[in-house]
């Protein structure tokens, strides 16, 4: 039994801590404090943030409870804190979730976290290079099959591409043809995506034994997967990323870094493949169909440029990604959509490892920062216009109101490139910091670019998009933004079939 003398000294001792901590703070030259407590309430979060920086500036810091988080609003603030000083911004906030050391992207920064992302990395970059641009080009052109059978009906194309990027990673990661096309049917992508949600547990969430259901029903997945590649596994050779990263895993017990990795870490880097590859390429996929549907005098250079350059000849045409710059007006759109709804605008928490600095303000160890993707994306002091959809057009193609910088900004080109040369310009870095930068870098960014290009080509190609008959265009305003993901709202579209003519047919009328 503890003595209340003891008692006493305990309690003098935690007391002196948290007063010492206080003062220390004060000595510290900290962001600015954005006034409230209730910022985490906000619909349109990312945006609420970055309006924010009008009266604070760039960096600031928001209170969450006892906890300070600070907010970085432009590219220089977010590349100082993720390139330049990326071991001290590279940690991850420490929640109560029981394989938080297992975890890829929630895991905190340590050796064993870096070998781990080398791994899962060099799995999809190295393990399942040859097969993965093939496999995208034949699920895209079953998708299109599949479209193509609504004969113009509208549909919800975000479920559809939901299940093409999902038959995307189950088949890179179980490297099973027939289970991935049987998987739509099943409840498995639910189970394997609702993951997120239980690492909120410790929230108050009225679904949480469903979610732990579904949990236990997606493990039991992956163990059986697991098990199944061990039992047939062939050393030295890999036909999936499960079969590389089993072997990967082996062979470094076999080395010098004895035990780091185990194959627990194989489970959940599978698990965060499929929780960070599917919705996020396929709300991007959604988003872009939404922006052509508004503008349709894009989508028509699109097609013509698909058609020159790839020919009239359907999906038969060569399609390679290493010549992608061929079609810079598609690459563009792509970079403008990733530029306006970047699918992951907050990025994921960070958390200082040591104590740092940005733009000269302190910032203390253990400090959770927030880089607010979106709102780097809409700087002024980078893009002309920034809130509008300009892939590069050759007369502009805004919507909505004239924004009086956007003005300001066309005098001074030198600053900012016009919206009309926004990506077009020859040599122009395609590059937004939509899938972050540094050592928590997106994992699957060159994937998610693949698959963007692909079917993104293959569906411009084959099909016209067309609102619905009775005219509804989508909403370009996100949904209400509920912690990870700027999701659309639901929508529909027409997907017309194109009369291409065959090339031979083509060239001897
Ligand atoms: C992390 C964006 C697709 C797997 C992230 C982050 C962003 C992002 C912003 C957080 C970076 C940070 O915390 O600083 C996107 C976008 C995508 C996409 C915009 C599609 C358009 C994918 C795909 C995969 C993937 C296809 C898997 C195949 C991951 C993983 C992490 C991550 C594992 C955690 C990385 C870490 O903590 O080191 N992504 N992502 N993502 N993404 Fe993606």
């Amino acid at each position: 039994m503890v003595s209340p003398g003891l008692l006493l000294l305990l309690l003098l001792l935690a007391g002196t801590r948290w007063l010492w901590g206080r003062w220390k703070l004060r000595s510290l030259r900290l962001p600015p404090l954005a006034p409230g407590f209730l910022h985490f309430l906000q619909p349109n979060l990312p945006i609420y943030l970055f309006d924010l920086t009008q009266k604070l500036g760039p960096v600031y810091r928001i209170r969450i409870g006892l906890q300070d988080v600070v907010v970085l609003n432009s590219n220089r603030t977010i590349k100082e804190a993720l390139i330049q000083k990326w071991a001290d911004f590279a940690g991850r906030p420490q929640i109560p979730y029981e394989n938080l050391d297992l975890d890829l992207s929630l895991g905190d920064y340590s050796l064993t976290w870096k070998a781990h992302k080398k791994l899962s990395r060099s799995a999809l970059m190295l393990g399942v290079r040859d097969s993965m641009e093939p496999l995208v080009e034949e699920l895209a052109q079953e998708f299109c099959e599949r479209m193509r059978a609504q004969a113009g009906a509208p549909v919800a194309i975000q479920k559809e591409f939901s299940l093409l990027t999902c038959s995307v990673i189950c088949y890179l990661t179980f490297g099973d043809k027939v289970k991935a096309a049987l998987l739509p049917l099943e409840p498995l992508p639910q189970a394997l995506l609702t993951f997120a949600g239980l690492k909120l547990k410790f929230l108050p969430n009225p679904g949480l034994w469903k979610l732990k259901r579904f949990q236990e029903n997606r493990d039991d997945i992956v163990r059986e997967q697991l098990k199944l590649h061990k039992d047939s596994q062939v050393s030295g050779q890999w036909k999936d990323m499960i079969d590389y990263m089993l072997q990967g895993v082996e062979q470094q017990r076999e080395g010098t870094d004895a035990g780091q990795l185990h194959e627990g870490h194989v489970h959940m880097s599978v698990v965060d493949l499929f929780i960070g590859g599917t919705e996020t390429t396929a709300t991007t996929l959604s988003w872009t169909v939404a922006f052509l549907l508004h503008h349709p005098e894009i989508q028509k250079r699109l097609q013509e440029e698909l058609d020159l350059k790839l020919g009239p000849n359907g999906p038969n045409s060569q399609l390679l990604y290493k010549n992608r710059m061929q079609l810079p007006l598609l690459m563009a759109t792509i970079a403008e959509v990733l530029r306006l709804r970047p699918v992951v605008p907050l990025a994921l928490p960070h958390r200082t490892t040591r104590a740092s600095s940005i733009s000269g303000y302190d910032i203390p160890k253990d400090t959770i920062i927030i880089p607010n993707i979106q709102g780097a994306n809409l700087d002024k002091t980078v893009w002309e216009l920034p809130s509008k959809f300009c892939p590069g057009t050759r007369e502009g193609s805004g919507t909505g109101e004239e924004e009086p910088q956007a003005r300001l900004g066309r005098a001074s080109r030198a600053i900012c490139p016009r919206p009309t040369d926004r990506f077009l310009e020859p040599g122009k870095d395609l590059r937004t910091l939509s899938f972050g930068c540094g050592a928590r870098v997106c994992l699957g960014e060159p994937l998610a670019r693949l698959e963007l290009f692909v079917v993104l080509a293959r569906l411009l190609q084959a099909f016209t998009l067309l609102p619905p008959p009775d005219g509804t265009l989508p909403s370009l305003k996100p949904q209400n933004f509920t912690g990870v993901n700027l999701l659309i709202r639901p929508f529909q579209v027409r997907l017309q079939p194109r009369n291409l003519v065959p090339q031979d047919q083509g060239q001897n009328p």
